[in-house]
């Protein structure tokens, strides 16, 4: 069974997406065999790992309302790259009607509707990673009933070191309600950090005060390059100028984080 990891903020626009994709990446890069799910309607990563919808296409939505064990495997999808190590990461897309599913919220059990059809269907992957919605409502819960661990993004601001806090509260208070008591939060990741303003420089210090241990190392800079790959849809070995070395050996590092402080499962 492969690991499986909930990326997550409440708050939007943090780098969430962003460091989901690089981790993913990274890991694939090192030989892991990766499945990433993209539980969020925008649909970014899919569109930034080069993948288009279609009628017809099955997503994550597809197999979140089939209600069914296993159900995933068939919205598993290549993405759309070409470097030697994309053969190692699959996806699972994301569209629109992904929001559909929040009005099952009410339904019993429904919550359940992702780690049901994820049973069985991520066997052939060493590591699942789901991206989440930016809030803690039902979309997120489906990610977070599926996980072994939990790792809170943010930026060196208020309002998103709040959103990172809100996430710790949240499954502390919420993993038994979720049927998914042994869910830890094994990190928190800042990102889109810039050392050149003291305002990121003394929030990034407030951070450290309150999640400790709980904050990995390292931070990730704020780079235009992270930007443009974002933008043009492209693989990190697509990174070009003076900060293209920066930003792989970010993610390399993060990565070397990521296999020392997850979970074993
Ligand atoms: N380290 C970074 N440096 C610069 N821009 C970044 C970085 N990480 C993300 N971005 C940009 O910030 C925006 C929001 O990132 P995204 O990953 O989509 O956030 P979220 O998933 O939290 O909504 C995107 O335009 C993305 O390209
Ligand atoms: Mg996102």
């Amino acid at each position: 069974m492969a690991r499986r990891t909930a990326i997550l903020n409440n708050k939007g626009g943090v780098g969430k997406t962003a460091v989901a994709m690089r981790l993913a990446e990274a890991l694939a890069r090192r030989g892991r065999r990766v499945l990433y799910v993209e539980v969020d309607a925008q649909g970014n990563a899919t569109r930034r790992f080069g993948v288009r919808w279609f009628e017809g296409m099955q997503t994550v939505n597809e197999a979140v309302r089939a209600d069914t064990v296993g159900i995933v495997r068939k919205s598993i999808h290549p993405i759309g790259w070409r470097e030697e190590y994309a053969d190692r990461i699959s996806l699972v897309p994301a569209w629109l009607e992904l929001d559909d599913r929040i009005m099952e919220a009410g339904i019993p059990g429904s919550h359940l509707r992702l780690v049901k059809g994820l049973q069985g269907a991520d066997d052939d992957f060493d590591e699942t990673i789901l991206d989440c919605p930016p809030s803690l409502s039902h979309l997120t819960q489906l990610a977070l009933a599926a996980s072994h661990q939990a790792i809170a993004v943010t930026e060196a601001e208020q309002d998103s070191i709040r959103g990172a806090r809100r996430v710790l509260e949240f499954i502390a208070q919420k993993s038994y309600a979720l049927h998914n008591e042994d869910l830890k939060v094994t990190g928190v990741i800042v990102t889109r950090m810039d050392t050149t303003r003291s305002v990121d420089r003394s929030q990034l210090t407030s951070a450290r005060e309150i999640f400790g241990d709980l904050l990995w190392d390292p931070v990730i800079p704020r780079l235009n390059v992270f930007k443009e790959l974002d933008t043009n849809g492209s693989p990190i070995t697509r990174a070009t100028g003076e900060k293209a070395g920066a930003a792989r050996a970010s993610f390399e590092l993060l990565a070397d984080t990521f296999e020392k402080r997850s979970l074993t499962v």
